[in-house]
């Protein structure tokens, strides 16, 4: 099986044996490069890993403005709150690039979830761990200026998706600009006149929907 696949919260506590019978009751979905997955408000019938690809988890206002809850590599689960609390869906999901998941529906994991505790116990973990980030990025919206939170923004996607190179870390994030801004909850402008500066002080190098991460120490401190 898939290494990726394998470190995904739902497989972790299982042993190989149990871990291809789980795999073998998922559904391999593809999706192409800004493509939806489902809409927030759908109903939710199923949780999905990413085994490839990115995909972007979104919100909007009222009145149509966008913010990104996060940015989704392989290994990483989502749309599993509709399953545990079945209400609609609590985003959209959108391929930033062609994408590959596993899909678990319903029943699917309710099985696993009785029959195994310990299953129950690795997704319990994974949603702490995803309380203890939303409310740290509830803090960094009250507490942080929107340099710390773009600095921070980058050092999280370095660290999920960032190779190293010769200069620094190559992060190929996929993000335009506006996505960027709506990561970090600001406008394009600001956020712009922030990464601007980061270059102009060799901290970053811009490229086309990726950065190039040259002073990682600078970049991790400014977003304290
Ligand atoms: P669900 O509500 O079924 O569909 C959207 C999914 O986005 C949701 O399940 C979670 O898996 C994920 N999600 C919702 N809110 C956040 C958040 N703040 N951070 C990361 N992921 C989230």
């Amino acid at each position: 099986m898939d290494d990726v696949v394998r470190r995904a919260p739902l497989f972790t506590a299982l042993d190989d044996e149990a871990a291809a019978a789980l795999r073998a009751t998922m559904v391999q979905v593809q999706i192409a490069k800004g493509q939806v997955l489902f809409n927030e408000g759908d109903a939710g019938d199923r949780l999905y890993v990413v085994v490839e690809g990115k995909i972007k988890l979104g919100i909007k206002s009222g009145d149509g403005r966008e913010n990104l809850l996060g940015i989704l590599g392989p290994g990483e689960m989502f749309g599993e709150l509709s399953l545990f609390d079945p209400l609609p869906r609590t985003a959209t999901a959108t391929a930033l690039t062609d994408t590959v998941l596993l899909g678990l529906g319903n029943r699917d994991l309710d099985t696993w979830l009785i029959g195994r505790p310990e299953v129950a116990k690795q997704l319990l973990r994974a949603l702490a761990q995803r309380l203890r980030r939303t409310w740290e990025a509830v803090g960094d919206l009250v507490f942080s200026d929107v340099p710390g939170r773009v600095a921070k923004a980058l050092s999280e996607l370095a660290a999920k998706f960032g190779t190293k190179g010769p200069d620094g870390i190559h992060v190929a994030h996929d993000l335009t600009q506006e996505e960027l801004a709506q990561l970090v909850g600001a406008s394009r402008e600001t956020v712009n006149k922030a990464l601007a500066d980061f270059a102009s002080r060799g901290w970053v190098r811009l490229e086309a929907r990726a950065v190039v991460i040259l002073d990682e120490e600078r970049l991790s401190k400014r977003s304290r």
